[in-house]
């Protein structure tokens, strides 16, 4: 099917824009997102980022994928020791997300004391307060353009204070999320859910001992 003129886009309520850095940044700052940090390392060579480009990729086999930009410290760092735990932020640690995308943080010791959550399984340094963490070994690295794709297999999980909510972000921003009940919570919603919910129990099924 010929694809519709600028003028009949128009007339839907599309604005075109030419595909490139800025567009696609503009588009995808419209997504909210939850915030992480991720780290690996051991005292001296704690290295920590924030990131959101993260993705719990599949069940069955566990398998979990960050996004980490070719130059970051942490690319380096994670390819050296072979493992990393995503840190799932709750609201009240904007201050972690801030200092973890910034250029001048400090690795090391100092890093580790703003985490302050002790070493996970893996030997990686966990953020206290954050209402997750993901504990992964790397599996094997793909390089996508001027990122590279860890996907890691999933060797522990911790979970923290889930009443707390989670770290939303935004259009460059960390707004924050208030809920606002659904009577009935009906829709096309729950059904996806009920879906979902319905694939990971066969999961956990097939893996419970008999
Ligand atoms: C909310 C948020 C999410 C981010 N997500 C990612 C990400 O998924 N991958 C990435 O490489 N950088 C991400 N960044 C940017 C890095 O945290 C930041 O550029 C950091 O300084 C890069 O590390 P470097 O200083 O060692 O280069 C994110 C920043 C913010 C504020």
């Amino acid at each position: 099917m010929p694809a519709d003129g600028e003028q009949d886009l128009k007339k839907h309520g599309w604005e075109a824009r030419e595909a490139g850095p800025e567009a696609l940044r503009e588009a995808m700052s419209l997504f909210p997102t939850g915030v992480t940090v991720v780290t690996t390392g051991h005292g001296e060579g704690t290295e920590c980022m924030t990131a959101n480009a993260v993705l719990s990729v599949s069940l069955d086999p566990l398998l979990f994928l960050v996004s980490v930009h070719k130059d970051a410290r942490l690319n380096r760092r994670i390819r050296e020791e072979g493992y990393y735990a995503v840190n799932l932020l709750a609201a009240d640690q904007e201050g972690l997300s801030r200092l973890f995308a910034s250029p001048e943080r400090s690795s090391g010791p100092s890093a580790l004391s703003s985490l302050g959550g002790g070493y996970g399984k893996t030997g990686a340094p966990l953020a206290e307060g954050s209402l997750a963490a993901i504990e992964c070994e790397l599996e094997s690295a793909y390089p996508a353009g001027d990122h590279d794709l860890f996907l890691g297999r999933v060797v522990a999980v911790h979970m923290g204070d889930a009443r707390k909510g989670p770290l939303v972000f935004h259009e460059g921003s960390y707004p924050t999320l208030v809920s606002t009940p659904q009577p009935g919570g009906s829709g096309a919603f729950v059904d996806s859910v009920r879906g979902f919910d319905a694939r990971t129990s066969r999961v956990a099924n097939r893996r419970r001992p008999r």
